[in-house]
């Protein structure tokens, strides 16, 4: 049996993942978000303990844990100082800081376990390309998560701890849907070769396979799922 703690499964790529992972057998799942599964404020501090001691608590113990929650809000350079710092904070807390402390958790358990253990972080194209100039607090906080993930996999890949991330693309959600609606469909549709953003059941799989079978020697590695929009 493998039990895995996925954030943000309510909606969008999220919501794909438990989809996917549930027609895998021998899976039990721990979903959080407001609409399913066990609910978890990340601009809260607390929050990742909470959901970490809850799923826990349900599960027994984790054996994955797939960090995909997370927030994409224009934060414009033209706003007062303090409205800029309190909203470029909020995205790095539910991004980037709660992410790192469930990381932090999931490697104390399995350390503490002498277990084997897998990350998947979903960050986004933006860490390598950037992202428009009202998202520099998004792309950055992206940018760390990838970092933190090689990070994370060079220095417990010897304990059978293993860490990758998924980098999509534009992806069929309401994150993209308002982004399309505001930015112009077509201009960002003729950046893709593919032709098309990506449907979450393709990320799904993506992570689903970094979750349940990507081989040991595949830790560190980041997965595009960008349509050709972003070659690296
Ligand atoms: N869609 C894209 O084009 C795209 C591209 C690149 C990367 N990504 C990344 O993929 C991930 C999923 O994106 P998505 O498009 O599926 O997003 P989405 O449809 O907007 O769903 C976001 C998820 O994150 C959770 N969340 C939001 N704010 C939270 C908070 N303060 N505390 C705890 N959970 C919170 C939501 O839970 P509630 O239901 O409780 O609000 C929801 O489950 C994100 O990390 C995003 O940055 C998306």
């Amino acid at each position: 049996m493998t039990n895995i703690l996925l954030t943000g499964s309510s909606r969008g790529i999220g919501a794909a993942v438990a989809a996917t992972l549930m027609r895998e057998s021998g899976v039990r799942l721990a979903g959080h978000g407001t609409a399913s599964g066990v609910a978890a404020d990340f601009a809260d501090p607390a929050g990742p303990r909470t959901l970490w001691d809850r799923a826990l608590a349900k599960l027994g113990t984790i054996d994955v844990l797939v960090n995909n929650a997370g927030v994409f809000e224009a934060n414009s350079i033209d706003r007062d100082d303090a409205s800029w710092l309190a909203d470029w904070e909020r995205t790095m807390r539910i991004n980037l800081t709660a992410s790192a402390a469930l990381c932090r958790l999931a490697v104390c358990h399995w350390r503490e376990r002498g277990a084997p253990g897998r990350i998947v972080n979903v960050a986004s194209r933006a860490a390598y390309r950037g992202d428009s100039r009202d998202h520099w607090h998004y792309a950055a906080s992206k940018a760390g998560m990838v970092a933190m993930t090689k990070t994370i996999a060079r220095g417990y890949a010897s304990a059978g701890i293993l860490a990758f991330a998924v980098c999509p693309g534009f992806t069929m959600t309401g994150m993209a849907e308002d982004y399309l609606a505001s930015r112009g469909g077509d201009q960002l549709l003729a950046d893709i070769p593919l032709g098309r953003v990506a449907e979450p059941g393709e990320v799904a799989n993506a992570i689903a396979y970094l979750a349940l079978s990507a081989p040991p020697s595949m830790t560190g590695a980041v997965i595009d799922v960008n349509g050709a929009s972003y070659v690296r």
